[in-house]
């Protein structure tokens, strides 16, 4: 057998026509029927939790396969063919990340297990070395847990102070408050590209550059927008960005902090181990430049390589085109939505929304109607969606998320919204 990998592509993947039937037949999840007593030839998978995790395209996973049947090695330690291989694919799949996001230098893309971790990577390496006593950290109520706690734990251990861009009653930022809450003292804001529950667009363009003209750096959680929102650093002027592969069509267990290569410098290491030193003593160490200097121990090799794969993947597809696809089923989905008595959808209107709809159904609870869908084939997710205090805002302790992707078609909507017609039948 020849030990060769099979993308080996610099330049961006070429650009195919928006067709979903065809991007549906890449995703092998999607093609199975769902064994149903009443349906002998099975219920189609209508799975609406894209925004929990995406599915996988075969290609994503034939490229972490092929890692581990043909060259998989360690990273970054062996000169010998797999070892070679392997450190070629992590580069190229950063060089892709990179592009994807338009960073100024692959340098600036640190692979890490996913949102979560990168945040907080973010809130000890900088942080705590950068932010003191009394210093502000600029939050909102719309932001997922891991967007919340890492800058409470902080806060908590240094003294610093969070405050809250308040929200408008629709679930945006209401920016008309904005300079009551970012002042001089504001180190640093925080925030979503896309809630996760209200699908909520944020301006980070425009966040950036407040929070740059007071002398704060911006962070923005971008689970929710990378996959479906074109994200450009450079032009809006975000210092530090983190996402997960497996919202990104991507493998789970991998994911990616962007990091202004100034900032990174300034920075200390969140964990040490080997990789991330340049010289190693008894009793004190030095530290290697950035990536490496934030990428401490084994990384989750096959799937750092396959993100590569998946970022292809939705380059050639078009994240603009796919944006456009899931706007036009979304508001085709709340349009259907509205005609159901008693369903109420939280959040701004569809054009300021991505592919989220959350919605409670008057007199239903959430994990009833959850189960009753599932029942149909139909996949939601049910709860508070990590966002806790946002729940609180809005009154309820859990509300039903419907989430879309690129693969997500009309047939979709048209049996979600059937399926809610029986379950409130069944419920009421
Ligand atoms: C907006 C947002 N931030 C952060 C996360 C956490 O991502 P992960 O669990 O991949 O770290 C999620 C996941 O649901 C999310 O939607």
């Amino acid at each position: 057998m020849t030990i060769e990998a099979t993308t080996a592509e610099s330049s961006p993947p070429a650009r195919r026509a928006y067709d979903v039937e065809a991007i549906r037949a890449d995703f092998p999840a999607l093609q199975q029927r769902l064994p149903s007593r009443k349906h002998p030839e099975g219920l189609p998978v209508t799975y609406l939790d894209t925004g929990a995790s995406a599915q996988k395209p075969q290609v994503v996973i034939d490229k972490e396969r092929e890692v581990y049947e043909k060259y998989y090695a360690n990273a970054y330690r062996g000169v010998y063919r797999f070892g070679a291989l392997v450190d070629e694919g992590l580069e190229e799949s950063r060089d892709k990340v990179a592009r994807l996001i338009g960073a100024a230098s692959s340098d600036e893309v640190i692979f890490t297990s996913g949102t979560t971790m990168s945040i907080n990577l973010a809130a000890h390496a900088y942080g705590k070395k950068m932010l003191s006593a009394g210093d502000e950290i600029l939050l909102n109520e719309m932001e997922h847990h891991a967007n919340l706690v890492p800058w409470q734990m902080l806060a908590k251990e240094i003294g610093a102070v969070l405050r809250f861009i308040p929200l408008t009653a629709d679930g945006r930022l209401d920016l008309s408050q904005l300079d009551a809450v970012l002042t001089k003292k504001t180190k640093l804001l925080a925030v979503t590209g896309m809630s996760n529950v209200l699908g909520t667009l944020n301006p980070v363009g425009l966040l950036a550059e407040r929070a740059h003209a007071v002398g704060a750096k911006i962070l923005v959680d971008a689970a929710q927008s990378v996959p479906h929102v074109e994200t450009n650093v450079v032009r809006d002027g975000i210092d530090f960005l983190a996402f997960s592969g497996h919202k990104l069509y991507g493998p789970s267990g991998v994911g990616v902090f962007y990091g202004r290569a100034e900032l990174l410098d300034a920075m200390d290491p969140f964990l040490g181990g080997g990789h991330m030193i340049e010289r190693v003593y008894r009793d004190h160490a030095t530290w290697s430049v950035a990536p490496a200097k934030f990428e401490a121990g084994t990384l989750p090799i096959a799937q750092a390589i396959a993100l590569g794969t998946a970022v292809d993947y939705v380059q050639a597809i078009g994240i603009d085109a796919a944006h456009a696809h899931e706007q036009a089923l979304v508001a085709y989905a709340a349009e259907r939505m509205q005609t159901i008595p008693g369903l109420k959808i939280f959040g701004p209107p569809i054009s300021d929304r991505g592919a989220i709809l959350s919605f409670e159904m008057d007199g239903v609870h959430p994990e009833d109607l959850a189960q009753l869908l599932d029942l149909q084939g139909v996949f939601v997710r049910h709860g508070h969606h990590c966002t806790m205090p946002l729940h609180d805002l809005l009154g309820i302790p859990a509300s039903v998320r419907a989430s879309f992707g690129l693969y997500s078609n009309r047939e979709d909507v048209d049996r979600f919204c059937a399926a809610l017609e029986t379950a409130r039948h069944k419920l009421l």
